[in-house]
């Protein structure tokens, strides 16, 4: 059986009638019902950044697990690992005085935004094909292979958001493959994809090529919110495996949540009891209510198995009308807007609730498809300012339909999905403006 060290710490540690002139104020007295097992860095517990007692020897589960040469915990999310990870493939550039360029598909999180800012990065966006929505992006190995060849001299490194808020996965082995050739590292936000590791075979970017990747444990694994590993490739420089915890300490806070790093430790032990079986039966069962729900007349997207997203529109409803009337059966969604709703499940849903959001479905009718015109994404205009200077520079809020023109601040889009429309320092321009109102951002912030 898979050790809990840090688990057993706490507890040992709650149980035993220690005074506790420590952080943090509330001494383990319950006014949540947590605080008991809510301890900080005390001696025995180890230390997030210098790990070398029991943190280190959970991590060392997690890595066995994930087949990485290492996984690093996260209690701050994705968004704590992804300024690590493009801090750690960027280290080189800045060492020899250039300011490095990332090359990324254009539906990143605003973690990356924020990260470029901070790091001072220069970004060459990749917009794919056919990109029917702000969060899908469809990057061929083809398209990587055309970039990576016409630069001039290549980037720190290749940015993949995989999978993206709508479920698809993209071709991390046939992009890795070309990444490699070209003696460049595969960065992927996997923040949707932890469970991808425990599918039979695995689709977790580690085993398909990337070189270091995020996963958000808490977005599809049994784990509290925060929690997060960044996992480096056996496969990867070794340098990113040395300076991980500095860099991950820079961007972090000094005081880790405990009971989040008890959630990840005890999810290893969890992952490594028969979780692969639990999660095929659950992908079948997934599988069968997308099948009934095709069949009332639905267009349900071809996903991530974990993943259920309806185009609503083609149905005639907008996604935002189709959750309130899942809402109001008791069954709430995790993403909806003008044309999509978008429902995760795990191992750790009810068949009830399956049942329910069937029942719920199984009451709307189908109507005429809502007739939007399709408005593609539109390439970002760039203007002087780098992300840096614009996400740092004095900005106003303005309405979106008045902004064409001014130079985007800080990226303005509601989270989920979080996936800026345009991005800082890039001049918002008519198609941009026109997008922006289908998303329904009304305002936006831009540079004075
Ligand atoms: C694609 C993507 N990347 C990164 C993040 C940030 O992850 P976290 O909330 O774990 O910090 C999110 C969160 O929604 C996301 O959807």
């Amino acid at each position: 059986m898979m050790n809990t060290p840090i688990y057993d710490f706490v507890r040992s540690y709650a149980a035993s009638d220690i005074s506790r002139f420590h952080m943090p104020g509330h001494k383990g007295v319950p006014l949540l019902g947590c605080e008991p097992l809510d301890i900080t860095e005390i001696a025995g517990a180890d230390e997030l950044f210098e790990a070398e007692g029991i943190i280190l020897e959970s991590e060392k589960n997690a890595a066995a697990l994930f087949g990485t040469a290492h996984s690093f915990y996260s209690t701050e999310g994705s968004t704590l690992a992804i300024k690590s990870m493009l801090s750690l493939v960027t280290a080189k550039a800045r060492s020899e005085g250039k300011k490095p360029l990332i090359f990324a598909a254009r539906n990143a999180h605003k973690a990356f935004i924020y990260a470029c800012a901070l790091l001072d990065l220069e970004v060459r966006w990749l917009y794919g094909n056919e990109a029917a929505h702000l969060c899908v992006c469809r990057i061929s190995a083809e398209e990587v292979e055309s970039a990576l060849s016409a630069a001039s001299e290549p980037p720190s490194a290749l940015y993949l958001t995989s999978p993206d808020y709508l479920g698809n996965i993209a071709d991390i082995e046939g992009i890795a493959r070309v990444c490699h050739a070209y003696g460049v590292p595969l960065v992927v936000d996997n923040a949707h994809g932890a469970y991808l590791k425990f599918l039979t075979p695995s689709r977790h970017p580690i085993d398909l090529g990337a070189d270091i990747c995020c996963d958000s444990a808490h977005k599809t694994l049994p784990c509290l919110t925060g929690g997060a590993y960044l996992h480096i490739s056996k496969n990867a420089e070794r340098e990113y495996l040395e300076s991980a915890r500095e860099t991950m300490a820079i961007f972090a806070s000094t005081s880790p949540s405990y009971l989040i790093l008890q959630s990840l430790d005890l999810c290893n032990r969890y992952m490594s009891e028969g979780y692969s079986e639990r999660l095929a039966t659950c992908a079948d069962k997934l599988k069968h209510l997308k099948e009934k729900i095709s069949a009332l007349g639905f267009s349900v997207e071809r996903t991530e198995p974990l993943k259920l997203v309806i185009n609503t529109a083609k149905s005639g409803y907008s996604g935002v009308e189709f959750a309130e009337h899942l809402r109001l059966r008791k069954a709430e969604a995790e993403f909806a807007d003008g044309e999509f709703v978008v429902l995760m499940a795990t191992p750790e849903t009810k068949d009830s609730d399956l049942d329910r959001l069937y029942s719920a479905i199984a009451e709307i009718k189908p109507k005429a498809p809502l007739s939007e015109e399709d408005l593609p994404l539109c390439a970002g205009e760039p203007s002087e300012l780098s992300i840096r200077e614009a996400v740092f520079a004095p900005s106003e809020t303005v309405r979106a339909d008045s902004a064409v023109g001014r130079v985007c601040g800080a990226p303005t889009v509601s989270c989920p999905p979080a996936v800026p429309i345009v991005v800082s320092g890039e001049r918002i321009t008519r198609s941009a403006a026109a997008l922006l109102s289908r998303y329904g951002v009304e305002y936006i912030r831009v540079v004075k």
